[in-house]
């Protein structure tokens, strides 16, 4: 059997602080001005619901370069202003 040697760096960090992040409006409002208008007109958050929202968010974020701390913001403003379906 081979033997596993001890590890000697510390594990990568996980992934995702996100769930430690506190939602916050008034930077997601900031966040989707300046990174959602690089490519075209600024989006009317009231113009989708929340679920048609998640869809278009999956492709957008990624495609800003908004970090993972921002797309939490930036989700909850957009969803605090979307359309009651
Ligand atoms: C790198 C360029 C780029 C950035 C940055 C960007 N978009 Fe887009 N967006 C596009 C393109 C291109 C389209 C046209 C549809 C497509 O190709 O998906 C689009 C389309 C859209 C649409 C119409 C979608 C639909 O399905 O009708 C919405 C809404 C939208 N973007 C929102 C956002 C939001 C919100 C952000 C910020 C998080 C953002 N975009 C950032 C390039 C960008």
């Amino acid at each position: 059997m081979p033997v596993i040697s001890e590890r000697t760096t510390d594990p990568p960090k996980p992934e995702s602080p996100v769930a430690d992040v506190k939602p916050d409006i008034v930077i997601g409002q900031r966040v989707f001005t300046n990174q959602c208008s690089k490519c075209h007109d600024l989006p009317d958050p009231a113009k989708y619901n929340t679920e048609r929202w998640d869809g278009i968010l999956r492709t957008m974020i990624p495609r800003a370069g908004i970090s993972r701390v921002n797309e939490v913001h930036v989700t909850a403003y957009v969803k605090a202003n979307a359309k009651s379906n």
